[in-house]
């Protein structure tokens, strides 16, 4: 399966599926023996697992950088070790990079490719499902002390390559980290698609047939609004759905606590919320959607561990924000998004619901 992203800037290729590996070896071996180096980033952990598979498939001559899993890497210090590695080894501009791992890697790897030597090419090869989301699109960064994807780029890679035999040893919380923001493609494009998920039971019910589905209409949700809005002048802020009040919770509670993709779904109740009184969505949607949330074992307690006014600030701090006003991604109905400006008093209101909600299923 392919799907085509056509930017202003670049256009390139999502292949999914089986064996995609092996098959961009063969499709690309000539190009890539014009590279001088080839090098792939991943974290430890991606690698201890996939260390065999990859060099089974990926049969040209590459070097292997692997920095710390998780948000650890996607530091200052991990990202001038890299190009410390780059510039030891000799790589040149017609180096090229390969990230193999999740999103952090992909958006460490990203970022040192958009900035080493000016910019070299790079390969997406995502290995959770959450990089469905964040493998797509060519926003890369690192986290500043002072708060997260602060310091990056838009840059795009040259092709993303999703091999599905990695997803087979992604433990249940990335699976489910992962869903929310397939769930957040669902929301933000097709009513249908959606209503799939409410019949969802548990995680652990979820065939693979399905997830593979979901994964790849996902990819195309994200295809297409990044193909008319690359840079997030418009259309682009509707993949924030759920990211206000979720980053927030996210920041509070501090990186790594609780993943993003919890975070996500956490944000999303309130958007939701927020949706049903300045869209159309009917009453009760967002708590028919935080009981789906409760079923596929979204812990909400982190919403408890941090004040409003804790979540307020962080708000107040995000990138999306302008001029101290909140630019909420909302939903008119289920598949159409819109952007509006919210006050934090009524932001207030659905947290205060939000934390009623938890409490009473405690
Ligand atoms: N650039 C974007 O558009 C965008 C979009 C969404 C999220 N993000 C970023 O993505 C990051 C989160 O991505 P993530 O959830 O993929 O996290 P991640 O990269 O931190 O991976 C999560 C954990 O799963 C492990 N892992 C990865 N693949 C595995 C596999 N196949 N089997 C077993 N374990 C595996 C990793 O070692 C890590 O410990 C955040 O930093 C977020 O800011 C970026
Ligand atoms: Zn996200």
């Amino acid at each position: 399966m392919i799907i085509p992203v056509n930017t202003n800037t670049s256009s390139y290729e999502v292949h999914l599926g089986e064996n995609i590996l092996r098959d961009f070896n063969e499709r690309n071996a000539e190009v890539l023996k014009k590279a001088d180096q080839l090098v792939v980033i991943s974290d430890r952990h991606v690698w201890s697992l996939h260390e065999s598979y990859f060099r089974e498939h990926f049969t040209l001559p590459f070097k292997v950088y692997l920095v710390p899993n998780g948000e650890a890497c996607k530091t200052f210090e991990s990202y001038f070790d890299v190009q410390s590695f780059l510039l030891k080894e000799n790589c040149s501009r017609s180096s090229a990079l390969f990230a193999l791992g999740g999103g952090a890697v992909g958006d460490l790897t990203g970022f040192v490719a958009s900035t080493f030597m000016r910019g070299i090419p790079f390969y997406q090869i995502p290995t959770t499902i959450l990089a469905h989301d964040s493998a797509v699109g060519g926003k890369t960064a690192i986290n500043h002390p002072n708060g997260k994807n602060m310091i990056g780029a838009f840059y795009q890679p040259k092709e993303v390559l999703y091999d599905f035999h990695f997803l087979e040893t992604l433990p249940v919380l990335e699976v489910r980290s992962g869903l929310a923001e397939v769930i957040k493609h669902a929301l933000i494009s097709n009513e249908n698609w959606m209503n799939e998920f409410f019949s969802l039971e548990t995680i652990e019910s979820i065939e693979k047939t399905h997830l593979l589905q979901w994964l790849e209409k996902g990819i195309r949700v994200k295809a297409h609004i990044v193909e008319l809005d690359e840079t997030e002048q418009s259309y682009r802020k509707y993949l924030n759905f759920g990211h206000t009040y979720g980053h927030a919770v996210e920041a509070s509670v501090g990186y790594g606590k609780i993943t993003h993709g919890e975070a996500v779904m956490i944000g999303m109740i309130p958007a939701l919320m927020l949706s049903e009184l300045h869209g159309k969505v009917r009453a009760g949607y967002a708590r028919k959607v935080y009981e789906l949330a409760q079923r596929l074992g979204y812990d909400f307690n982190a919403v408890l561990g941090c004040s409003f006014d804790q979540l307020a600030r962080f708000m107040l701090k995000d990138k999306k924000t302008t001029n101290g006003e909140l630019n909420f991604a909302l939903l008119q109905s289920i598949g159409e998004p819109f952007v509006k400006i919210i006050s934090m008093d009524e932001v207030q209101n659905c947290d205060i619901q939000l934390r009623k909600w938890i409490e009473e299923g405690q």
